[in-house]
């Protein structure tokens, strides 16, 4: 396992954290950064609150983890909001994310336009509420035209089911030759690069049916740390941590 699950909590001033962001921008950066926003649940109950508050906190992080990606130079960012298997949470749980994200989506969609972020959505749609669905495609509508960051947001979305899916639209279409490019222009991802870092917080060490293929070969990164209390500083362990790694693509060092 590699991550600093312990560094989080480092105590960093303002000055100290820009030139660790200076620094960071004089490496490569990965290109498409990708996070399972894990935690929420078990934030709240730490603190004796329902786990719903932990889900409203967890918006929260994502506004300032969207800044902070931006400003550092990271062009795509995709986030984890809905599985396809958490329908399966108790009904008031799963009541209460639809109507946050139906806020949200309403909401920020003025401040999105105006920080210059695309938004996009991953996941099936269909199985979504209308007045949801119209919302996502009114921000979608909206943000079409910002270049600043692309974040997309994978909202019952499950990768198994986007890759059989994709994999039916191909049939359908008779493609001559069946290959990974032209499965893959089936994907929602097909407008974007593959991922190159996949952060993991809240403790657990799994993909979740999470962006199964364009994860292929990403760096993973897992910490400690829930996903309300995830910072700036976290991200940038993530990246310093990418940024010494080795990336091989199945070939051998030092090539
Ligand atoms: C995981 O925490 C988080 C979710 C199921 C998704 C909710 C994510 C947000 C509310 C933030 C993003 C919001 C928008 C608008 C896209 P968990 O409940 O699995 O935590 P646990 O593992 O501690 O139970």
């Amino acid at each position: 396992m590699r991550g600093l699950p312990d560094k989080g909590g480092i105590i960093i001033n303002k000055k100290e954290l820009e030139k660790w962001k200076k620094k960071l921008k004089e490496k490569p950066l990965p290109n498409h950064v990708a996070i399972i926003m894990d935690g929420n649940g078990r934030w709240a109950l730490k603190r004796g609150l329902p786990r719903e508050e932990g889900h409203r906190v967890g918006v929260e992080t994502l506004k300032k983890i969207t800044r902070s990606s931006g400003e550092l130079g990271i062009k795509n960012l995709t986030v984890y909001a809905f599985s396809t298997e958490n329908w399966r949470r108790p009904r008031k749980e799963v009541t209460f994310l639809m109507d946050l994200f139906h806020r949200t989506f309403e909401r920020e969609a003025k401040e999105l336009l105006a920080n210059n972020v695309r938004v996009f959505f991953f996941g099936n749609r269909a199985g979504l509420a209308k007045n949801l669905q119209k919302i996502m495609g009114k921000l979608e509508n909206e943000t079409a035209n910002c270049d600043g960051i692309f974040l997309n947001i994978a909202l019952n979305y499950g990768s198994r089911q986007e890759i059989t899916e994709a994999a039916k639209a191909l049939c359908r279409k008779g493609e001559q030759e069946f290959s990974e490019k032209n499965l893959e222009k089936f994907f929602y991802s097909s407008n974007c690069p593959d991922v190159d870092l996949l952060i993991r917080p809240g403790g657990e060490m799994r993909l979740s049916n999470f962006l199964l293929w364009q994860a292929a070969y990403a760096e993973l990164f897992f910490t400690e740390t829930f996903w309300p209390d995830f910072t700036e500083k976290d991200l940038y362990l993530a990246v310093e941590d990418f940024q010494n790694r080795q990336r091989r693509f199945g070939r051998v060092g030092g090539e």
